[in-house]
């Protein structure tokens, strides 16, 4: 049993992550400022509400709950927002990160596992793409997560601090039984967005079917959460047993395009999914697939969904409990 600090733990993955900590037998404590996430997905241990702004109240949590190690998801994620609004997003995402590790070094812990991204590598040359690879973002999201990841290499260096960035390609889905599932606000991601136009009747845009891929459509590596939320644990584990600073990427290896997550909705939920082409979105890149073997062999990750349409079953499930849906 560990004692982990999550901060963003009222978010999709972050409060995932906290189900499944507690279920491994770990004590958790969550810091959000609610901002994006919500309250209900806090799913059990202590909650402050406190934004990473607030350097002396994370050191007053941090002291006070002697914590072994911090799982970091805090942050904004919207790409297109980030591209409106940069100075918030290197505000809240580089400068809510610092001030967190500054609470870390004051209060002594020197443990973190953080939430990177796939936008570190832009528009990369060839797929599938693996850790080393070079940084080339697109977008203020993307270049706050490759600044976090390298003010982590320096603080490893001078400060001691051993941290663990995991890569996320596009989580989804829900784990059975959870009561948790994906609730952005506004939502922008392909799954939820495909089973509530099923709910709706309301079309769907697929941005762009003139890619050179085989249907046309863009090509992503799509991640259960569960499985995402489990290499966050064994993270966290190799930390505490004294694994070295390190990055992996996350994802399943397998590349799906748009169309086929419409087909795989179609399959599970036995319903047609209204759908319009339109233009391309800017910044999307063709094709993102992730090498995920380091995940697999130095830290042992499994992961337990590997079919687009398992995953798109157990986000339709959360889907209906959220909201029933009315007969064909
Ligand atoms: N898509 C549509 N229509 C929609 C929404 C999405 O066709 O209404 C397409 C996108 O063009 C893309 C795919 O579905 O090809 C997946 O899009 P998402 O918005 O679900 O996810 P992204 O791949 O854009 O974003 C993910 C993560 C980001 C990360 C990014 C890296 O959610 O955090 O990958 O490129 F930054």
């Amino acid at each position: 049993m560990a004692r982990i600090l999550v901060t963003g733990g009222a978010g999709y993955i972050g409060s995932n992550t906290v189900y499944l900590l507690r279920r491994h037998g770990h004590e958790v404590t969550v810091v959000d400022d609610l901002s994006r996430g919500h309250e209900h997905n806090i799913a059990g241990g202590s909650f402050h509400r406190l934004n990473l702004a607030d350097t002396g109240g994370l050191e007053r949590v941090l002291r006070e709950g002697r914590f072994d190690g911090v799982i970091h998801f805090a942050a904004y994620i919207a790409v297109g927002e980030s591209t409106q609004k940069p100075e918030l997003y290197f505000a809240n995402n580089v400068g809510g990160s610092i001030s967190l590790f500054t609470a870390m070094q004051r209060a002594g812990v020197s443990k973190l596992v953080f939430s990177s991204t796939a936008a570190v590598y832009g528009t990369p040359e060839r797929v599938p793409i693996t850790e080393d690879f070079p940084f080339a973002p697109v977008s203020p999201y993307g270049e706050s997560k490759v600044m976090v990841e390298r003010i982590l290499g320096w603080l490893d260096l001078y400060r001691g601090l051993r941290s663990v960035s995991l890569r996320y390609f596009n989580a989804c889905g829900a784990v059975p039984g959870s009561g948790l599932g994906e609730e952005h606000d506004p939502e922008t991601h392909l799954i939820p967005l495909v089973l509530r136009a099923i709910k709706t009747g309301k079309p769907i845009t697929v941005f762009g079917d003139d890619y050179e891929t085989h249907d046309g459509t863009c090509i992503r590596d799509y991640i259960h959460v569960g499985d995402l939320a489990e290499a966050h644990i064994l993270a966290i584990e190799a930390l505490l047993k004294g694994a070295p600073t390190d990055q992996f990427n996350c994802g399943t290896g397998r590349g799906r395009t748009v169309m086929e997550v419409i087909r795989a909705a179609e399959e599970v939920t036995g319903r047609k999914v209204p759908y319009v082409v339109g233009e391309r979105r800017a910044g999307d890149p063709p094709v993102l697939v992730a090498n995920s073997d380091k995940l697999r062999q130095r830290l042992g990750w499994k992961p337990q969904y590997c079919e687009i349409s398992e995953i798109a079953a157990t986000a339709w499930e959360f889907e209906r409990a959220r909201e029933p849906v009315p007969a064909a």
